[in-house]
């Protein structure tokens, strides 16, 4: 038996398909079916399924109560688990991209003083200015962080893209792309040794359900 951590939401309802594409019986989790329940079998075979929000499911295969999840790359980036990430399942595209007022790109590249960077993603905002050796100062923000520049707390933010309306909306543009987002499967590190005869089919099974 092995246990899956899904994220709920969007991830979720794109993961079943592809789990139901492989033949894999995940009926019990159909909308009509589920209630409130956050525990399913899958009725062909020894996979258990949980629902979590994108973070636990990290934790949860982190710590091994879980032996493989789905969650986004976004929500990897920004953690510090251990788990072996398996397959890049290629949905749920979107980026990491640095953005900032339309227009205001050279003069935020050009200036040497102080930068402010707001996100929801503090560590990912680090590792990509690291990257670049610039040093910045970075906020966390929980909710919409396009605010944040708006009100003038920060010269930019770090936030996911995905149709870039959110941006084009408040006056805002992608001035640097940071990072390819998508789902993935990861596993625990004991679970892809010690449940190999289990993890493998799985992971085998849904890389062939891979679309472009
Ligand atoms: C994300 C992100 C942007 C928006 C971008 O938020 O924080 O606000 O999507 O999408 P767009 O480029 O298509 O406009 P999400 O909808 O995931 O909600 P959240 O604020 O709860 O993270």
């Amino acid at each position: 038996m092995i246990r899956m951590a899904l994220t709920k939401g969007r991830i979720e309802e794109k993961a079943l398909e592809m789990l139901s594409a492989c033949g894999y019986d995940v009926s019990e989790l159909e909308p009509d079916r589920r209630g409130r329940k956050l525990f399913f079998r899958v009725g062909n075979a020894d996979i258990e399924i949980v629902l979590a929000k994108a973070a636990d499911v990290i934790t949860y295969v982190s710590h091994g109560v879980c032996d493989a999840g789905i969650v986004g790359k976004d929500t990897i980036m920004e953690s510090d688990g251990r788990f072996h990430e398996l397959l890049d399942l290629n949905f749920g595209r979107c980026r990491f991209a640095l953005a900032g007022p339309a227009g205001k790109y050279d003069e935020f590249r050009r200036g040497y003083g102080h930068k402010i960077i707001a996100s929801k993603y503090p560590r990912v905002t680090k590792n990509y200015f690291d990257s670049l050796g610039s040093d910045v100062e970075i906020v966390k923000i929980e909710g919409s962080v396009e605010l944040a520049p708006l009100l003038g707390l920060s010269d930019a933010i770090v936030d996911i893209v995905e149709t870039g309306s959110t941006l084009k909306a408040n006056g805002l543009e992608v001035w640097e792309d940071v990072a390819r987002i998508s789902a993935r499967l990861i596993a625990n590190v004991a679970s892809v040794k010690l449940k190999k005869a289990e993890i493998d089919p799985l992971a085998a099974a849904l890389e062939t359900r891979i679309e472009d």
